[in-house]
């Protein structure tokens, strides 16, 4: 039950300043980063990772904008992980996606729409080795004790 799905938070939401309030979501649902880094990708990357877009009259603009400029790779780990997260990411045209998914409340474009979310847990499994060596992904417990409390007192 419990999975590790690829996020990809992509420019806009970079350039919005809307990283945090991403991420609030899926610590808020009780999900665990267990890995996080910067990148630009590499045009050959995003061919990689869109490898089922190329050949769609928007792959040019696709490719620009996931190349152009940094992104940030979040692997989030929790019960049902890949699930949970599209339904909390929404559809994929933030213009036509329900109110309270990152999606519907964050942007008003198909292509503009502040997160990428692995599909299924075959591609999930993919997207995360294609992102991140074994040892930068972490195992640790949540909710530790001894870290619980915000003061020294
Ligand atoms: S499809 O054809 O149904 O598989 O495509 P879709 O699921 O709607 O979108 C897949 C990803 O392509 C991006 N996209 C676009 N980028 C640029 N321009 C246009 N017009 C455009 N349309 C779709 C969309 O944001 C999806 O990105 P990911 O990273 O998978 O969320």
């Amino acid at each position: 039950m419990k999975e590790r799905t690829l996020l990809l938070l992509k420019a806009d939401a970079l350039q919005r300043g809307l990283i945090g309030r991403i991420l609030s979501r899926f610590e808020d649902k009780g999900f665990a980063i267990v890995a996080m880094k910067m990148l630009r990708m590499s045009k050959d990357l995003a061919k990689e990772h869109y490898a089922h877009l190329v050949t769609k009259p928007f792959y040019p603009d696709l490719e620009k904008f996931m190349t152009e400029y940094p992104i940030i790779a979040v692997v989030i780990e929790g019960k049902e992980a890949v699930e949970v997260t599209r339904l909390i990411v929404g559809p994929t045209n933030g213009s036509k996606a329900p109110g309270g998914s990152i999606r519907g409340d964050l942007s008003n474009s198909t292509s503009r729409n502040t997160i990428h979310a692995s599909d299924s847990k075959e591609t999930a499994e993919k997207e995360i080795k294609r992102f991140f060596k074994h040892d930068e992904l972490f195992e640790y417990k949540m909710h530790n004790e001894h870290f619980l409390k915000a003061s020294d007192e």
